[in-house]
């Protein structure tokens, strides 16, 4: 078990480079399972995830070749069509390889999905998809796997009720190789999608997005190989970017894709916070004065994303006056709250007068938790101080390193494997640029 102590409080000032996006390397190590021939991602990011997939690929019978950031997929044995609990349950994407395995082999045993702790997560959407397409899915409870099968996966006129990115990328991996021609209608227009698209039809699929959230792939028989370099990952600018401004600091983010940061970028200049384009990939984010509060709901695309809330409500513990932050990605995306009131923030929460939740709210209504909230009302500016803290999911992880690195004094980071799960490094390229983390191994005993 692994630990952060970290001191301080900390200005950060230097240069970051963003590496390649998490949520599209994932997606990108699944697409290998299409071929038989060589695939070369480029610009994978070095995190817990990526690694995560390589095992449940290598478990499916593919060869990871790890070079830097370059990841070369070939395949080793011989198929199989089984993702192993221990790995799949610890990654939700994992559940993604159902299409390859179902359009190519008719057959696919996944574990229930794991990944961040952010609700119940469901793949309801996903799974309505892949039976519209042909495949018969069972979950077992016994033993925790769906056992899905498909003697010939077809093309089908989808329409999702909600949003769903990875929904919405697992029909897309169904559907290249299935006979016909799939529509998805409100499919999900995540920018990481259409960079998963690129790598696809790179590699022979047939995939255009036609109107507004809908997607045509034409079936075909077979795609080959290809190299292609992933894009970088906008969630950790705009980590980077509450770092710079949050400890009064000054960052120089290269590998910048502030073009699709504007949901961000309009309330960052909303509050007061700083930001200047030095080029075409280069973005300074920096404290330029008192910062004053505002009010955001996260959305789906082009809102300000669920990835993004966590950080900005730590921003928010710095500017004066009363913020809102509204979820209504997932129902249960707060859970850095009670860490970051550990450290003096004055966080309530509150449940916003919405008339028809079941439609408002991208979960499903029915699977919230009792007692959870959907918003937070937070009182600034405020002095963080140094808590032990305990870290739940990915975003809240790389918020409360933050919190503990404008906190004043000394403070504990537990759980860090979360952070670990998206952030590649974190302590080292922070402590590059002023931060004094230190990752410590616990023995389990002591
Ligand atoms: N949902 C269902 N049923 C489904 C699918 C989704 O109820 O079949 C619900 C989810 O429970 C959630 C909401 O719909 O409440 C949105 O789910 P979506 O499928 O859009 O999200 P996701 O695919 O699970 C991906 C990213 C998330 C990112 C969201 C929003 C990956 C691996 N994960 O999650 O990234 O927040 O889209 O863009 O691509 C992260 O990077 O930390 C992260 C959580």
């Amino acid at each position: 078990m692994e630990k952060f102590i970290v001191e301080g409080p900390t200005k950060l000032i230097g240069h970051l480079m963003v590496a390649g996006a998490k949520n599209v390397a994932l997606k990108a190590l699944v697409a290998s399972l299409l071929t038989d021939d060589t695939v070369i991602i480029q610009n994978v990011p070095d995190i817990r995830d990526v690694h995560l997939m390589v095992e449940v690929l290598e478990h499916l019978g593919k060869r990871c070749d790890v070079k830097k950031d370059v990841i070369t997929i070939q395949n080793n044995a011989p198929h199989t069509c089984t993702v192993p609990l221990e790995v799949g349950a610890r990654l939700r994407a994992s559940s993604m390889v159902l299409g390859p395995l179902l359009s190519r082999y008719g057959k696919a045993i996944i574990p229930n999905p794991g990944g961040c702790r952010i609700g119940a997560r469901p793949i309801d959407r996903h799974i309505d998809g892949l039976i519209a397409m042909g495949a018969t899915i069972s979950y077992a409870s016994n033993d925790g796997y769906f056992h899905a099968d498909a003697k010939n996966l077809h093309g089908a006129e989808i329409s999702f009720e909600k949003n769903t990115h990875t929904g919405t990328e697992t029909l897309l991996l169904a559907a290249i190789l299935a006979k016909g021609t799939t529509i998805l209608h409100n499919a999900a227009e995540e920018i990481e999608v259409d960079d998963l698209i690129s790598l696809l039809n790179q590699m022979g699929a047939q995939i255009e997005r036609k109107g507004k959230r809908e997607i045509v792939i034409e079936g075909v028989e077979k795609i080959h190989g290809t190299t292609f370099t992933i894009m970088p990952d906008r969630n950790e600018e705009v980590t980077f970017a509450v770092a710079a401004i949050a400890s009064k600091g000054n960052i120089t983010v290269h590998h910048s894709r502030r073009e699709y940061l504007s949901a961000f970028l309009d309330v960052l200049e909303k509050v007061g916070g700083g930001f200047e384009v030095i080029d075409d990939d280069t973005t300074r984010y920096y404290y330029k004065g008192p910062l004053v509060a505002t009010d955001i709901v996260t959305a789906i695309y082009p809102g300000f994303m669920t990835d993004w809330q966590a950080p900005w409500a730590l921003l928010m513990t710095q500017a004066k006056g009363e913020s809102v932050v509204h979820e209504t990605v997932f129902e249960n995306r707060f859970t850095y709250v009670e860490e970051l009131k550990k450290m003096g923030a004055q966080i309530l929460y509150f449940d916003p007068d919405v008339s028809r939740p079941e439609e408002y709210y991208n979960f499903n209504w029915k699977d919230r938790p009792l007692g959870t909230h959907q918003a937070i009302r937070i009182q600034g500016p405020t002095n963080l101080h140094n808590a032990v803290l305990s870290v739940n999911d990915l975003r809240a992880g790389a918020t409360l390193l933050l919190a503990a690195i404008i906190g004043s004094g000394k403070s504990y980071l537990y759980g860090i494997e979360q952070i670990d799960r998206g952030y590649e490094h974190i302590e080292k390229r922070l402590n590059e640029i002023g931060s004094h983390i230190e990752r410590v191994t616990e023995d389990a005993l002591s």
